[in-house]
């Protein structure tokens, strides 16, 4: 076929350089947003008398009736028209003949391309954002349910004091709200339209920007034009943000299979949610989770290559930039394909009670409230800490819990315990005690989920 920029050549590419070249295989993806993109050009170039109004009226037609045939599987993409830019500039051109030819006026690749990605990823976002609110609600409707349900709270995997499960779940709820409004804060530096960059030093026809900006839906347009075609910080920074969200389904992933473990007992999965073992029959296995785990590194992967791809490319346009596509394309669909069987995955586990309850009691998960107690009652903290530290010492000895020692054996420890001690180192008053802003009390976390619901 015949190359659109062929004019200057006397051979044609050869066909390992073609297919080497060729970003079609991953770049039609943006067929939408890249005829959306034309539209609004050739319409703008109409206006503003560059092309015959006529003409642009026939390119967006013709673009729609393109659109609606790559829709309906009637269009064979060509390896050697390189990309998705230019498949369809040569299948318009095939259409309409030198009507098609002037709707690269005032346009090159390098901005048309910096234009395509920045809306695909902009739906990409919406979508992403979408998927991260119905996570929310599962957390926050799961949450509503645990608010007395007391589990240990662990620091170094060891038990440390004792937490509600609603107050540990809406830890992650509190982490999904930060990669949302990152999210939402990344769009807004993404939404910016370049087109009108050209190649890399803007063009001589008076295009009006902010017409095709407002008809795309960016709110203002590059002020620089070598850095409107060279700019890829919001690929990089999505992937930072999607990195973000992932490593938040990882590290409740890893709990998840702990939970979920033999030794936890704290959770079930849903069958539906598990998978078997090919061997052992009596296995059920969290692989969901574990995949998202897994998946994690590889959007980490994304966002390091990215990192790479771009760190030594000068100014302005290079063909290093189109090995941005494949990786955040990655990114993208990794945390698409993440997001919902995570949620169905949590909204679907049964909590088992009982078993967060017995391990809140064992653990001496109330230590610091005896200490407390000891506190309240006068001595300075540092000398009732070393106090209660002696009679976890004696308990481990003695193998038994704090709650059991007699009302004695208390006293031998420290003249101060009095026999209310039983009520107030018990586990809910340990939970409802705690009931500063951030705190595990039933009434402080009902506060903050009341909160987040009604906004
Ligand atoms: N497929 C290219 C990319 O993804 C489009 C821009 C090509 N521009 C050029 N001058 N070769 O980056």
């Amino acid at each position: 076929m015949a190359k659109l920029w062929g004019g200057r050549f006397s051979k044609s590419t050869d066909t390992l350089v073609d297919d080497f070249n060729s970003s079609i295989r991953f770049d039609a993806r943006m067929y939408a947003q890249d005829i959306k993109g034309s539209q609004a050009h050739a319409e703008m170039l109409g206006r503003q008398g560059i092309i015959p109004e006529a003409d642009a009226e026939l390119i967006v037609k013709t673009l729609d009736e393109i659109k609606a045939d790559i829709e309906n599987n009637k269009v064979e993409f060509e390896i050697d028209a390189e990309d998705i830019h230019m498949n369809i500039e040569t299948i318009l051109i095939s259409r309409i003949g030198d009507v098609g030819k002037r709707l690269h006026t005032g346009r090159s690749r390098n901005d048309q391309v910096a234009l395509d990605i920045r809306m695909y990823l902009r739906d990409e976002i919406d979508e992403i954002l979408s998927d991260i609110e119905d996570l929310k609600s599962v957390i926050l409707n799961i949450s509503e349910k645990h608010l007395e349900t007391v589990m240990p709270g662990y620091t170094h995997l060891q038990k440390a004091q004792p937490i509600t499960f609603a107050h540990h779940l809406m830890a992650y709820y509190e982490m999904l709200r930060r990669d949302s409004e990152r999210l939402t804060d990344c769009r807004k530096r993404l939404n910016v339209m370049p087109l009108g960059s050209g190649a890399l030093a803007g063009t001589t026809y008076d295009l009006d920007r902010d017409f095709v900006a407002e008809k795309l839906g960016f709110d203002s347009v590059t002020q620089n034009s070598l850095d409107g075609v060279s700019d890829r910080d919001f690929v990089l920074e999505l992937a930072f943000d999607l990195s973000t969200v992932m490593m938040h389904l990882s590290r409740l992933s890893e709990e998840i299979i702990l939970w979920s473990s033999h030794e936890f007992k704290f959770i079930e999965l849903d069958d539906a949610y598990s998978t078997g073992s090919s061997i052992m029959p009596q296995k059920k296995n969290p692989d969901v989770a574990e995949l998202v785990r897994g998946k994690t590194g590889r959007v980490y992967g994304d966002l390091i290559g990215l990192f790479t791809v771009m760190k030594g490319i000068p100014l302005a346009y290079n063909k290093d930039m189109q090995e941005d596509k494949e990786q955040i394309f990655d990114a993208v669909d990794t945390i698409k394909m993440c997001l919902p069987v995570f949620s169905k995955m949590l909204a679907t586990m049964t909590v088992n009670k009982d078993a967060m309850l017995t391990g809140a009691k064992g653990g001496f998960t109330n230590a610091t409230d005896v200490a407390d107690y000891l506190v309240k009652h006068g001595l300075p903290f540092r000398d009732a800490h070393a106090v209660v530290g002696r009679m976890v010492a004696y308990c481990i000895e003695k193998d038994k819990v704090i709650d059991s020692l007699t009302i004695e054996e208390f006293k031998s420890f420290s003249a101060l315990f009095d026999d209310d001690i039983y009520e107030e180192i018990s586990l809910t008053a340990c939970v409802n005690q705690r009931k500063l802003t951030g705190g595990p009390a039933v009434e402080t976390v009902r506060a903050v989920i009341e909160k987040y619901k009604n906004n």
